[in-house]
């Protein structure tokens, strides 16, 4: 019989995946068998656990984490402040005036304490915060150009949003680990800027535990000449993992895929691959792409504690972007639920 990914790695950390309110159950075996953590896709964000003011929907969530516990499986409880998915009554009252500093801080800690506090002793690690820095280190504002780029609970309370999240969290479970959690770490300036961020709420005695890492890549990061040297570098993921243990935070992968398609290029209908179109020689790059990135977080892995993948196999990713027909094939696993070559490379150590 085959090995399982997460007795294959039991050694080194979790082995972890994103479910959603579908996927836990039609994807049932392949999560009792390989994982050993599960993610809430969806169903922890604002919008879906408190979608008007004070009023809490956890039948959902509830079940994917009983699912989870009776599985032995860890919880990431993902995300309880972002500037997406969060509904706009949090930021703006019924005549459409933004709220004062006070308010959302009253509304962020309502929700906090509510949904936290719900979870309390199930779930085992929270996302507190997540996206609040910028490509170029600046901190995410509500001044960004596009409006899914902008950040309200910036542009209401300021920068101590975060800080004051994670001590809203620790008040409702002390016992849960409290994560900041980030993409693209693998940019200079966005490290350093995360690097920066985590080392001053340290100082302030913000109580963080650890930092998400969610490397959503390719297996051809890119064939734009303008792209320096580093885009999606593992070089410098790995510098990134090490200078954040450097504080002492644990380091986990929290939204791991590698895309078949290459990186911002523009692809005709005609060139998207479907299920059965998938080039040999591609799949094998993908799985190269999976063992180059494993090998490196195996020797990390005393700084790292979780790797999670952003879904489980092939037929359900966010990465498909079904209303343009595009299907992309990022996992371990395929449509029809089967390893994968690059299964076999993550395995093959
Ligand atoms: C994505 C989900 O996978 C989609 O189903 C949803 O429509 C949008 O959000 N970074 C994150 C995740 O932190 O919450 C996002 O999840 C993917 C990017």
């Amino acid at each position: 019989k085959q090995q399982s990914l997460k007795q294959k790695y039991q050694d080194y950390f979790y082995v972890g995946a994103a479910a959603d309110q579908n996927s836990y159950i039609d994807h049932a075996e392949l999560l009792k068998t390989h994982f050993s953590s599960m993610t809430t896709e969806n169903e922890m964000k604002f919008e879906s656990l408190e979608p008007s003011q004070n009023q809490f929907d956890f039948a959902l969530a509830d079940k994917m984490v009983a699912f989870a516990k009776s599985n032995q499986m860890q919880m990431r409880g993902h995300a309880l402040v972002w500037h997406r998915q969060t509904p706009q009554w949090v930021f703006f009252d019924e005549t459409d005036n933004k709220r004062s500093k006070d308010q959302v801080l009253a509304i962020m800690k309502n929700h906090i304490d509510n949904v936290v506090g719900h979870f309390k002793g199930k779930v085992d690690y929270w996302d507190v915060v997540n996206e609040a820095i910028m490509d170029d280190g600046s901190m995410r504002t509500e001044n960004e150009s596009a409006d899914d780029q902008k950040s309200w609970w910036y542009g209401t309370i300021g920068k101590d949003y975060i800080a004051a999240a994670f001590h809203y969290a620790h008040a409702a479970d002390p016992n849960a680990k409290l994560y900041y959690n980030d993409y693209y770490n693998y940019i200079p300036a966005r490290q350093q800027a995360i690097y920066d961020l985590l080392k001053s709420l340290l100082e302030q005695g913000v109580p963080i535990d650890g930092v998400g890492l969610q490397a959503h890549l390719n297996t051809i990061p890119s064939d734009d000449p303008n792209h320096q040297s580093y885009y999606q570098s593992i070089e410098n993921l790995e510098k990134a993992i090490q200078l954040y243990a450097s504080l002492g935070l644990d380091v986990q992968i929290t939204e791991l895929d590698v895309s078949l398609y290459i990186g911002g290029h523009k692809y005709e209908k005609s060139d998207f691959y479907t299920a059965d179109t998938i080039p040999a020689e591609l799949d094998e790059k993908q799985a190269q792409r999976y063992a180059d990135l494993f090998a490196m977080f195996r020797r990390n892995s005393q700084h790292i504690s979780n790797v999670t993948f952003w879904g489980i196999a092939d037929d359900n990713t966010w990465l498909s972007e079904f209303d343009s027909g595009r299907e992309d094939f990022p996992m371990l696993f395929d449509v029809k639920h089967q390893p994968k070559s690059a299964f076999n490379a993550v395995m093959d150590f």
